[in-house]
């Protein structure tokens, strides 16, 4: 028996449903949403705002190194944690165009990921978690309990981050746009040299296409259970 709880990773391409997906997972297990992404985002706003060059691995290395990451509960709302580093609220930070176009590069840098992946277990060390990231099943928890692979194709998820984007007033981008995108982040994402994106072999691999949240998530729930009946 192990001594802590169960972890579930969910992986996965930029735009396959993980957010969404490993919130809901999160919140009907009763576990911990740990979205590893977003700490990727926060260092590059840190770096970012630091003005430090981005070509500049030691000095990125040394402000990663110092950093501290916190999530801590929304009081908004429950199943979305907010996210600080080094105290300053960056939760909506995160997300914008400057940050979500520098946070590859940031992502590819080794002593980037030897933090944050010793931060990330920090975190996990108890379990009780569903992690969503790239290589949570392959490198950050490879002992999870339950791996799952989430992908769409590139039409799809080009799809969904236009209707997100339309949601929040943004229509000056185009579908040919968004999939160009896409497409260049899930290259450097998949051909970096340090825990690239890819399928653990004991992962179990949901194509969401044609699936709704509801269909994936209890998909994964049902394989949650068999998966802790079984062991
Ligand atoms: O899931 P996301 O879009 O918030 O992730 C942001 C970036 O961080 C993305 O380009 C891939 C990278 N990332 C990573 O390299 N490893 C992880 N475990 C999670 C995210």
């Amino acid at each position: 028996l192990r001594n802590r709880q169960p972890i579930v990773a969910i992986d996965g391409p930029a735009g396959a449903g993980k957010s969404t997906v490993t919130r809901v997972v999160a919140q009907q297990l009763g576990l911990l949403y740990l979205d590893t992404g977003a700490m990727y985002r926060a260092v590059t706003w840190l770096v970012l705002q630091s003005g430090i060059a981005l070509d500049d691995e030691s000095a990125i290395a040394e402000l990663v190194s110092q950093c501290q990451i916190k999530f801590v509960e929304n009081q908004q709302n429950e199943s979305s944690p907010q996210i600080l580093i080094n105290d300053y609220d960056v939760t909506q930070a995160i997300r914008s165009m400057e940050v979500t176009a520098q946070v590859s590069a940031i992502a590819a840098l080794h002593s980037v990921r030897t933090e944050l992946v010793r931060q990330q277990q920090n975190i996990g060390k108890k379990g009780g978690i569903v992690a969503e990231g790239r290589d949570i099943g392959t490198n950050v928890f490879p002992d999870a309990e339950l791996k799952i692979f989430l992908t769409a194709s590139v039409q799809e998820r080009a799809r969904r981050r236009l209707l997100e984007l339309q949601k929040q007033g943004q229509e000056n981008v185009t579908l040919e746009q968004l999939e160009n995108l896409i497409q260049e982040r899930d290259m450097s994402d998949s051909n970096r040299t340090f825990a690239p994106l890819r399928k653990a072999i004991d992962a179990v691999e949901i194509q969401t296409d044609n699936l709704s949240i509801v269909e994936v998530t209890n998909q994964i729930i049902s394989l949650y259970k068999q998966q802790l009946t079984t062991n």
